[in-house]
């Protein structure tokens, strides 16, 4: 048993943090196996790993994040999505056909996501077979949980980054065969889009995700002209989701949508459906998209709401900048569209990038007893004249922390 004398906080549900201040929290098998007020009689004379004024949190999740746009992140920011993609992206994407660029891009890559404390996440690579692999294959022996997704395109892109089906197929069928039996880091099925995918593609990935039982990410009624778009290439189709839906893509493992952004009646009721996770990015969406995802109404309703860092859409890799973010967007969200819209509090963001977006991982995204001991010690962030509690610890981390006021990491109870 390791002990830890530490003040502790992590959701208890959507609405309400856990707060431990002044508790020793056990960890037994790189799991949490048990918080108490007073060290128990049992543990006496055992060390106990002092964390002072610091505050221990779960590590956090990522659900849409794309390793080969790391390098851009921060830049070009003034354009948007279609103008964003065609300067800025695809030509940064085409890049990972060279392995040596892709393992230093991905080395980089998954450094700043530990270092910022994102130990999980769903993550878009590029076309290319070999650099997905090494991104895989470098999470899942760094003991990170997640999804990495070899992305589909067959069309509506430059040359270089097009493939036929046949191709874009086959080799998702040998990335699905290397992988799915991993326990960390697993391969799902990323066709990127639909403006940039073929109903046939669409329908292949569809039977693969069937053959092997994997899930799906994309993007999701991200925007007006993504929605039209949609409508305009899949005219069988009446909305975005039902297009992913006809190609059975929903029904094997999880589904994970990004941005939902202006998502139609019938979009909400097929991922209501299928338990669809969806993931709002404030600064991407505010970046290249220019809309705000209804995160509150659609929790309101009973759909699953997560964060991610989109980067590079988004220009910080760290979660916790989107907690705040999201709580920050819910306003101006509600101010200008009030109908249905709602202000979310900090509980509630912090609530979406730990314990609901962990959820997709196994017992990931809390520190209750039972949950693996994936956890950050917080602190730095308090005034000599003033000491805050550890809730305000927590809020003011996801406004103005970085990743020097993590202070330790633990990954499955192991420090990193
Ligand atoms: N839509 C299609 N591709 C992308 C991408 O790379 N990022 C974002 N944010 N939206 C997309
Ligand atoms: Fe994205």
């Amino acid at each position: 048993m390791e002990l830890f004398h530490a003040n502790i906080v992590y959701s208890g549900n959507l609405t309400q943090l856990a707060v431990h201040t002044d508790s020793y929290l056990g960890v037994e098998d790189g799991k949490v196996a048990g918080i108490w007020e007073k060290l128990p009689q049992m543990y006496e004379g055992l060390p106990v790993t002092e964390c002072g004024n610091g505050v221990l949190i779960p590590a956090f999740s990522d659900l849409h994040v794309h390793a080969p746009q790391y390098l851009n992140r921060g830049l070009n920011m003034d354009l948007l999505l279609e103008d964003w993609l065609n300067q800025l992206t695809f030509p940064m994407e085409a890049r990972f056909a060279d392995p040596d660029f892709a393992r230093l891009t991905y080395d980089a890559f998954l450094d700043d996501l530990i270092a910022n404390g994102t130990f999980h996440a769903s993550v878009f690579a590029s076309i290319h077979l070999p650099a997905s692999s090494y991104l895989l294959e470098e999470m899942d022996r760094r003991g990170m949980k997640g999804f990495v997704g070899k992305v589909n395109m067959d069309r509506s892109a430059p040359e270089n980054l097009l493939e036929t089906p046949a191709q874009s197929l086959r080799e998702t069928e040998q990335f699905l065969e290397a992988y799915s039996g991993n326990k960390n880091a697993r391969p799902i099925l990323t066709p990127r889009f639909a403006p940039t995918c073929t109903g046939e593609l669409i329908r292949g990935l569809g039977n693969l995700g069937k053959k092997y039982g994997v899930g799906m990410q994309t993007h999701l009624v991200e925007s007006r002209w993504e929605a039209q778009q949609a409508r305009l290439l899949f005219p069988d189709c009446s909305c975005d989701t039902e297009i992913y839906e006809r190609a059975g893509l929903l029904d094997n493992g999880p589904v994970i949508g990004a941005h939902f952004i202006f998502p139609s009646e019938k979009d909400e009721e097929i991922m209501l459906r299928h338990d669809g996770f969806i993931v709002h990015c404030p600064d991407a969406t505010v970046n290249v998209i220019a809309g705000i995802t209804p995160a509150g109404r659609l929790l309101d309703q009973g759909m699953k709401v997560t964060l991610g860092s989109d980067v590079s859409g988004g220009h910080h890799v760290g979660v916790y900048t989107q907690v705040a973010r999201a709580v920050q967007y819910s306003k101006i969200k509600e101010f200008y569209e009030p109908e249905g819209n709602r202000t979310l509090s900090l509980a509630e963001a912090f609530y979406l990038a730990t314990l609901q977006s962990g959820s997709l991982f196994g017992k990931v995204g809390s520190l209750a007893p039972g949950y693996d001991f994936d956890a950050l010690l917080i602190d730095g962030l308090d005034d000599a004249a003033r000491p805050l509690t550890p809730e305000q610890i927590v809020e003011r981390f996801c406004y103005i922390g970085n990743a020097s006021h993590i202070k330790a990491r633990y990954l499955s109870g192991r420090r990193i």
